[in-house]
């Protein structure tokens, strides 16, 4: 197997420090992994990944745990932190040593604070992805969300993207927009003015000349976009509870909102979703989330494959 140096050994701490071509890389081997999924022979077999979740998660934790076990890789870790030590007040350095000394090969964690994955990464010499780290970063999604935008349209240049619901607070969104400020896009972030995208977010645009605007309504842009991007309100992170009131409730994607849509306009999520996206899409051509989080399984066994493994 040809070693792909570019990725093996190398920490995913943030969406920002991979260029097109590095992510065209990612999206070509999920591709290949799509068209042949049986003839992967990883040679990871006897390796081991530690999957240190201190924060809850269905679609992340699971499909990297299916994604690392379809590799033949041993899977480690927790995902319930009233059962680790964590509960007993281990702290994140203290649980990375210890696993180092369990000689893992790569450290997946999801952690509330924002910059615990570089401050992992810092800890150890062993790789690190970053499942999210508080509401700054989710590289991983980035990469998932991408490639199935992609893999819809045939392309990411030249597509009008909107991107709505908790800019401020959600990670998916700031990574999303990082991730896309390679292409040649249109970003517009939809958002009540309390929620809406951080200021470091537009520095980055702004710095690689991405052009974006602000909305607080869907229904002023709705008819312009071809995609679609849905977050949840981050209830868990607003710092106050009468300022997650005055917010909820606030925005709602269902068919009503989405009358003015182009028939073509693809709607994606990361999901969860709680009440920002009616269900009665579901059963509509706008609805992409589901085959959208499908898609973690083997852009994660891809990527796993190249860090680990160095795979083409
Ligand atoms: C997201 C997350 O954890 O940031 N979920 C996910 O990984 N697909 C989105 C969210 O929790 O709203």
């Amino acid at each position: 197997m040809a070693k792909n140096f570019d990725f093996l050994g190398r920490d995913v701490v943030s969406i920002r420090d991979f260029k097109r071509d590095q992510l065209e890389h990612v999206f070509e081997s999920v591709d290949a992994l799509e068209k042949k999924p049986k003839s992967l022979d990883a040679g990871l077999q006897g390796k081991m990944v530690a999957l240190l979740f201190f924060e809850p998660s269905t679609r992340t934790y699971s499909s990297f745990q299916i994604a690392a076990e379809n590799l033949g890789l041993k899977v480690s870790g927790f995902s319930n932190v009233a059962a680790s030590s964590v509960s007993k007040g281990e702290t994140l350095y203290d649980t990375i040593k210890m696993f180092e000394g369990y000689e893992t090969d790569c450290f997946v964690i999801r952690h509330s604070m924002m910059g615990s994955a570089r401050f992992a990464a810092e800890a150890t010499d062993v790789p690190v992805i970053n499942a999210g780290d508080g509401s700054r970063e989710h590289p991983t999604q980035a990469m998932v969300d991408l490639y199935s935008i992609r893999r819809d349209f045939g392309k990411l240049d030249g597509l009008k993207i909107g991107v709505l619901g908790d800019l401020k607070y959600g990670r998916t969104a700031s990574s999303l927009a990082y991730a896309l400020s390679n292409y040649d896009v249109e970003i517009c972030f939809i958002a009540p003015d309390a929620l809406q995208i951080r200021p470091e977010v537009e520095l980055f645009l702004n710095q690689r000349g991405t052009r974006f605007s602000r909305e607080t309504s869907l229904a002023t842009v709705a008819n312009t976009l071809d995609v679609l991007y849905v977050t949840r309100i981050q209830k868990e992170r607003i710092p106050d509870p009468t300022e997650y009131e005055r917010v909820r409730g606030l925005y709602q994607v269902n068919l009503e909102t989405l009358r003015e849509a182009k028939p073509s306009l693809k709607v994606f999520h990361p999901l969860p979703r709680v009440d920002e996206l009616a269900s009665e899409i579901d059963g509509t051509e706008f609805a992409r989330y589901f085959n959208q989080a499908a898609v973690g399984l083997p852009l994660r066994m891809a990527l796993l494959n190249m860090v680990i493994g160095g795979a083409d």
